[in-house]
């Protein structure tokens, strides 16, 4: 897994309701889906996610990798808020067909030999199901949580599973400000704001070389106690975990 925050976080992407300053060469700054506020160098997804950041990462394998071991061999995956394609290009690689979906069309700009869709995770009504779900990047932490799993559930084929990954218990205990360095890319946590044991606002800058972006968010925790009943209500029953944090579960219709 690539633990980018070494805080059981993958790489600090959020939405946001604190005001984002970036450090460096300012050209781009949005806020928008979900209350997600970013700025820095290049275009600016309406969550406040950089583009030319996510371009720029890896292609994150072990999360691929995570998903591949748990779905049949081939299984066509929707992704949901896929981005610049980080999980796409190795989930392409493993032999998956993928539908790529962000409200982002800079990012899908980005995403070679997947077919793409412009539109907002809430708002996706394809009229077809896949074998898999896949909403990771802790959009279910930021946007509404209820709308974003009936979009799954409204896209799932009986017998098929949904796949989440949400922040987990001890990043939601532990966030703090903090700096680290992983695969080239400086990491600082700041502006960290508890406004309950359930809900956290922070700002992640990123730092790349010379470039440097921003991204506020608040996150609100999935615990375990509520998430059978939370997927219950969006028509889907909880299925398992992937890992031991249980940052990634899975779950089917209901
Ligand atoms: C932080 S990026 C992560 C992208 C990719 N999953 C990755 O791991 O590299 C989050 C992406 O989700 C998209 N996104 C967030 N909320 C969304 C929503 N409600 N509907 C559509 N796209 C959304 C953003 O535009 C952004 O591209």
């Amino acid at each position: 897994m690539d633990d980018s925050t070494g805080s059981g976080r993958l790489d600090g992407e959020s939405t946001a309701r604190a005001t984002a300053t970036a450090r460096g060469q300012n050209s781009g700054q949005n806020s928008g889906q979900g209350g997600g506020q970013g700025s820095g160098p290049g275009a600016i997804a309406p969550d406040g996610s950089a583009v030319e950041f996510y371009a720029a990462m890896p292609p994150d394998r072990d999360s691929a990798a995570l998903v591949h071991g748990a779905v049949p061999p081939g299984a066509a995956i929707l992704e949901l808020g896929a981005g610049a394609g980080r999980v796409t290009r190795p989930l392409l690689d493993l032999g998956h067909p993928v539908v790529a979906v962000d409200a982002s069309a800079d990012m899908l700009a980005r995403i070679e030999g997947a077919e793409t869709v412009r539109s907002a995770i809430e708002d996706l009504d394809l009229g077809r199901t896949f074998e898999v779900v896949l909403m990771m990047s802790f959009l279910i932490c930021y946007g509404p949580r209820r709308e974003l799993l009936e979009t799954c559930r409204r896209h799932l084929a009986p017998g098929g599973r949904v796949i989440v990954q949400r922040e987990t218990a001890g990043w939601f205990d532990s966030a703090g400000p903090s700096e680290w360095e992983r695969q080239g890319v400086r990491y600082r946590l700041f502006d960290v704001v508890r406004h309950g044991p359930d809900l956290l606002s922070a700002s992640m800058e990123y730092r790349l070389g010379e470039r440097a972006w921003v991204h506020s968010f608040t996150s609100r925790r999935l615990g375990d106690e509520e998430l059978e009943e939370v997927l219950a209500g969006a028509g889907l029953r909880l299925d398992g975990f992937l890992d031991e944090s249980r940052g990634w579960f899975t779950a089917r219709l209901a």
